[in-house]
């Protein structure tokens, strides 16, 4: 059965030291306590070695925001899904809606990052969501079908089963404007369903769908409560261990 993850985003923040501090900080929290999920956070790509060495990989996964869509070679700045994976990074964050709006990612270059990341070993958290503006004129559904075909949809059955998803609607994130639990839940049981249609259903079944979208201690209980929500992607909350715990715990 899938499982549940609650994932923190750092986005562009924390420098190395403070890195590694929170990540310490979150190690200290869970060490002694069983949780109902599993755990992972993603961090700038300077702080995943040191981070990796200072949890308990056992306990706290440890991913990447982005990976480049080449293999190697001249290609200045950029990191491979190879290097993320020689830190002992498990997991890849693709297709942010941060990158697709600000860096320009489309779906061509997503597939193959996606390509990258799996034959590298690391998980893709796959992310998909539609801007107000599609949701207000009653495109979402189609919005996020699109995103999920364009960039997924060539991966066999066995490559899909390696993928996680990540549905944030822009609009929601670091508004402060969460979701409701219905708009999540109706969200999610469509991309099943969309799942269902291309993949069968034991891999629909088994594909964890999480939410993401100003999700806090506040209303991680009532998103996590539906049937199809599997999780949460969280942004400004997963930046200090007292705001993330309580959403670790809401499972
Ligand atoms: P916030 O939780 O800050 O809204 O960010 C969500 C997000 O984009 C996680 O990837």
């Amino acid at each position: 059965m899938r499982k549940n993850i609650v994932a923190g985003n750092w986005k562009m923040n924390k420098n190395l030291q403070e890195g590694i501090e929170l990540a310490k900080e979150l190690n200290e929290a869970l060490k002694n306590k069983t949780v109902n999920c599993d755990v992972v956070i993603g961090t700038p790509f300077i702080h995943l070695a040191s981070v990796v060495n200072s949890v308990d990989t056992n306990k706290i996964g440890v991913s990447a925001q982005n990976c480049a869509d080449k293999e190697s070679g001249a290609y200045t700045g950029e990191v491979s899904a190879a290097m993320v994976a020689s830190t002992g990074a498990k997991y890849v964050i693709l297709g942010h809606s941060e990158r697709r709006a600000y860096y320009r990612e489309t779906p061509e270059t997503l597939k193959e990052k996606v390509k990258l990341a799996l034959a590298n070993g690391l998980t893709p958290i796959f992310c998909i969501g539609e801007v107000l503006e599609e949701r207000e004129s009653g495109k979402h559904f189609d919005v996020v079908k699109s995103q999920i075909e364009a960039s997924l949809f060539d991966l066999s059955p066995a490559d899909f089963g390696k993928i996680v998803l990540a549905y944030e609607p822009v609009w929601a994130i670091g508004t402060g404007k969460t979701a409701t639990a219905g708009q999540a839940q109706e969200m999610h049981a469509f991309i099943r369903k969309t799942l269902v249609e291309k993949y069968g259903k034991e891999i629909a079944d088994n594909t964890s769908i999480l939410y993401g979208g100003s999700a806090n201690a506040g209303n991680a209980k009532e998103l996590f409560s539906n049937p199809d929500v599997d999780g949460g992607l969280i942004g400004g909350a997963s930046l200090g261990v007292d705001k993330f715990m309580p959403i670790i715990e809401a499972f």
